[in-house]
């Protein structure tokens, strides 16, 4: 288990900075989420830690001490690729074993740490069989107990449930909580999937454009992305230019108390969740435009007054295109950049 620390780390590649001035604290045996696009950093970043990677600049820092030139077999940090990395001809036991043949643990210690984990992962009954011969699911419980049977102080997940559907996905997340919670490690979990990390994580950094953009609780980050380039990564949000004066946000949809400097160009940022459609009158007239049904929720497209056209994310199915109807802002942050 370890805390670990990054101070200022930078990483060049070429002459392409991939990570500019990361700063972060994770604590002994936490679950931590790094949410980001495609290309933000996030596997770099992971290789640093893990030590597969030298920072340009920077430094890593496991408990209290300076670990940025240490060789990565010190420090027990282990990666989870994407892909899971199994060895084709070796069956499920030799896979898990690996690494403990390689650090040369006797058989009979082997054996039963092999034994150990394959009851933890489910998969006692599939041990001799070769990973072409496993769905997704198994492959990737396999590379779990790989890593997991070295006894890491440190767990780094590189987005391991994106090759997974749906159901798979959602009982893997509760099998890694519950397992992380059992073995008490250090864990990463990388991902682009915003409910993902905010589901496993009581605290996600987000990484854009290979800066990082804010480090906070699931909840903060949905309400108050501090930065215009985390909102936009969040998505499903509406624009609205307007000025800050005294505290107060004015723009088409009216005025809003904020906590932002005035200044004359301004835009807020309203969640598409944030806004509701009535029959009943309201402070806004507006036409439905566009819809378009998904499931638990139908997405709606209404232009307001002076030609607006807002985004809106409604429980209530039944508005049709072409009616008019009134919008109204629920009571709710409204952030502006
Ligand atoms: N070994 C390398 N040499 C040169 N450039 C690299 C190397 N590894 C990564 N990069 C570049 O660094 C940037 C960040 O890559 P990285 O793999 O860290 O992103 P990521 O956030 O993990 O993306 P994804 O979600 O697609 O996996 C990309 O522009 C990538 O092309
Ligand atoms: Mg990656």
């Amino acid at each position: 288990m370890a805390n670990i620390r990054l101070e200022d780390v930078s990483k060049f590649y070429g002459g392409q900075q991939v990570l500019a001035d990361v700063s972060l604290e994770i604590d002994d045996g936490e679950m931590f989420a790094l949410l980001g696009p495609s290309g933000s950093g996030k596997t770099t970043l992971l290789r640093l830690i893990a030590g597969l990677e030298a920072p340009s600049a920077g430094k890593v820092i496991f408990n209290n001490a300076d670990f940025t030139h240490v060789s990565a077999q010190r420090r027990k940090a282990i990666i989870v690729f994407q892909d899971y990395a199994l060895f084709p001809h070796l069956t499920v036991f030799q896979n898990i074993a690996f690494g403990l043949r390689a650090g040369g643990v006797p058989r009979v210690a082997l054996e039963s740490k092999v034994h150990d984990i394959l009851g933890l992962v489910h998969l006692k009954d599939r041990q001799h069989s070769l990973p072409g011969e496993l769905s997704g699911g198994q492959k990737q419980r396999v590379a779990l107990a790989r890593a997991c049977v070295l006894e890491p102080r440190v767990l780094l997940l590189d987005e391991p449930f994106s090759n997974l559907d749906t159901g798979l996905r959602q009982s893997m997340r509760d099998f890694v909580a519950a397992l992380q919670e059992r073995l008490r490690f250090t864990c990463i979990l990388v991902t682009h999937d915003k409910e993902e990390a905010f589901m496993m994580s009581r605290r996600v950094a987000v990484i854009v454009d290979s800066r990082l953009q804010q480090v906070d609780t699931p909840e903060a980050i949905f309400t108050r992305p501090l930065t215009k380039k985390l909102s936009d990564f969040l998505g499903e949000a509406n624009y609205l230019d307007g000025r800050v004066q005294g505290g107060n946000f004015y723009c088409a949809l009216g005025i809003f108390a904020v906590n932002a400097p005035d200044s004359a160009n301004a835009v807020g940022r309203f969640r598409w969740d944030q806004l509701a459609l009535t029959r009943e009158a309201g402070p806004h007239l507006g036409r439905v435009t566009g819809k378009s049904y998904a499931g638990k929720a139908t997405y709606y497209t209404v232009t307001i007054e002076r030609g607006h056209t807002l985004n809106v994310f409604s429980a209530r199915h039944d508005f049709f295109v072409g009616e008019e109807i009134f919008l109204e802002v629920l009571p709710s942050v409204v952030n502006v950049y």
